[in-house]
């Protein structure tokens, strides 16, 4: 059911970031839906620049030879599917480290934040650096062990051979990494309402996420 009885027409904007196999991604794609906005998951850019770079040989640690690709980046790259798997990611949090990267990336998440209805995103650092203005913030966590088991039951579900304690250890580097970089660092924004997914279904933290949304735009909840 799309969710459109706000009783005002301020547009809906709503910033989602969180830490790896937090949930996020399902959690903005229904957040989305359910309000008929439209939405961009930011990591999609990331990942699509360290696979391009990581294709064309490009040392993902060489920061100026990475950011002409990311200034280079079109939306049609982002169509590709293999960007969900799992390397694709952690070629993203290499990438992502770098300044010249992050920048060139600004512009496309800022226009698609401005459109007229509201949007979604989601991300690291939607709310704090992106788009501060965002009405609605929301940072979603999970302990890691939770995180890792989700990413390994996703990649079993898959097909994929994988051990939980190799995903575990993954997971506490990509945090390590993401929190621990420089510039925008994965962080919650001041005004973000913090939801620990760990013990929540995902119909729980959607509706927990609903609940943030309908108070802080000052509509009604009607699901
Ligand atoms: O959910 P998961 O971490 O698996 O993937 P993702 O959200 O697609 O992000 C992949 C990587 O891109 C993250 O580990 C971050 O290093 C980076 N990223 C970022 O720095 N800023 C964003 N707004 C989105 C992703």
């Amino acid at each position: 059911m799309t969710r459109t009885t706000m009783t005002t027409t301020t547009p809906i904007t709503i910033a989602i970031d969180g830490p790896a196999a937090a949930g996020k991604g399902t959690l903005a794609k229904r957040v989305a839906e359910a309000y008929g906005l439209p939405y961009l998951d930011t990591g999609l850019l990331y990942r699509a620049v360290g696979k391009l770079a990581h294709e064309a040989g490009t040392d993902l640690g060489d920061a100026e030879k990475v950011g002409e690709i990311a200034r280079r980046l079109a939306t049609d790259h982002l169509d590709d599917p293999a960007l969900r798997g799992h390397e694709a990611g952690e070629h993203a949090s290499r990438v992502a480290v770098h300044p010249q990267v992050r920048a060139a990336l600004v512009k496309f998440q800022r226009d698609f934040a401005a459109r007229p209805t509201g949007a979604v995103l989601d991300g690291r650092d939607i709310g704090t650096v992106i788009w501060p203005e965002a009405r609605v913030k929301i940072f979603v966590t999970a302990s890691p062990e939770v995180r890792a088991r989700r990413r390994t039951d996703e990649l079993l579900a898959k097909g994929r051979e994988v051990e939980y304690e190799r995903i575990l250890a993954e997971v506490r580097a990509r945090d390590a990494r993401d929190s621990g970089r420089e510039v925008a660092p994965l962080r919650p924004a001041l005004d973000a309402h913090l939801l620990d997914t760990s013990e929540l279904t995902i119909e729980m933290a959607f509706r927990a996420a609903c609940d943030v949304i309908d108070s802080s735009m000052g509509g009604r909840n009607d699901v």
